[in-house]
């Protein structure tokens, strides 16, 4: 039925070209229409033949997809505007899932012992395809995140979004920060190379003068009465495993909690 002689069924309007396009909107409306895609897509998650512009729909196609409903139903204009928030929180989000990506890459070569972790490293950088690269993404995404967070709460403070009704959130935002620093401290004595030896010294004899707790709260970072394997597996577990996840769960809190305060701040 549908072979390609064409030029006379061409002059009547039923060219090939209109036949293959009709089989395939058969074919996409069976697929639409199975149990498979319409458990997995709910209406509005993705664009539909037919698909009319009311509000109701509208509110579908945010609330059904996974990475709009991240934004309210309803959006005040200026708050799309790149303008307003510089997508400074949107960036520090990126810039933490790039660190993961690139982190679970490294991790592949890395092996957190004192003897092994600085030869590992090294490897990393001369022998393995892109690890050069994928290492430095790792450093540099690090210094950017600090970066943008910081950057970030300076235009939150500067739109006054610290205030009622969102000051839970900014609290959360500090506890966002805090972690995006250890994240930060703890990955710099991964390499075990002078300076991060030098830095974790300095960074726990401070801890040392906590007052009342301070051997304690010194012992528990190090692992042991000094610097040594002991404190570079548990700088690694909380590198790898404990920051992430806690960092992960308060910024599901940090978004819902835009969402839950009207969406972003701006002018009344
Ligand atoms: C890991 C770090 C962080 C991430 C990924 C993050 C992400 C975001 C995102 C995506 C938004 C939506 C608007 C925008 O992009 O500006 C936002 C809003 C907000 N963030 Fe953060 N944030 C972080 C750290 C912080 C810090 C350190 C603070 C303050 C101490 C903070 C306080 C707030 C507040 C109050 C809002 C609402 C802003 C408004 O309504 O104008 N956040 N954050």
């Amino acid at each position: 039925m549908a072979n390609g002689n064409g030029s006379s069924n061409g002059s009547n309007g039923h060219g090939p070209g209109v036949k293959v396009g009709q089989a395939m909107e058969k074919v996409d409306e069976k697929v639409r229409g199975s149990q498979a895609w319409t458990a997995i897509f709910r209406p509005g998650s993705v664009f539909r033949r037919g698909y009319t512009d009311s509000p109701r729909n509208r509110s579908y196609v945010i609330m059904n997809n996974v990475l709009y409903h991240l934004h309210p139903v309803k959006v005040k204009r200026h708050a799309v505007k790149v303008s307003y928030t510089l997508c400074l929180g949107g960036l520090s989000f990126f810039l933490f899932i790039l660190l993961t990506v690139t982190g679970i890459f490294l991790m592949f070569f890395y092996r957190p012992t004192a003897a092994a972790a600085w030869p590992t490293v090294r490897t990393l950088e001369t022998a393995v395809t892109f690890g050069s690269l994928v290492r430095n993404m790792h450093r540099w995404a690090a210094h950017l995140m600090v970066l943008t967070v910081f950057l970030h709460m300076s235009r939150v403070f500067y739109h006054g979004a610290y205030k009622a009704p969102r000051e839970f959130n900014w609290v959360i935002g500090v506890i966002l920060l805090t972690l995006t620093l250890l994240l930060s401290f703890t990955g710099y004595l991964l390499p075990w190379d002078q300076l991060a030896l030098w830095a974790v010294t300095v960074g726990t004899n401070m801890m040392g003068y906590t007052p009342v707790f301070g051997s304690s709260v010194k012992y528990v970072l190090l692992g042991s009465k000094e610097i040594s394997n002991e404190t570079l597996l548990r700088w690694y577990v909380l590198h790898v495993l404990l920051l992430p996840f806690v960092i992960v769960i308060f910024m599901a809190v940090h978004f819902w909690r835009v969402r839950k305060d009207g969406g972003v701040s701006g002018p009344l």
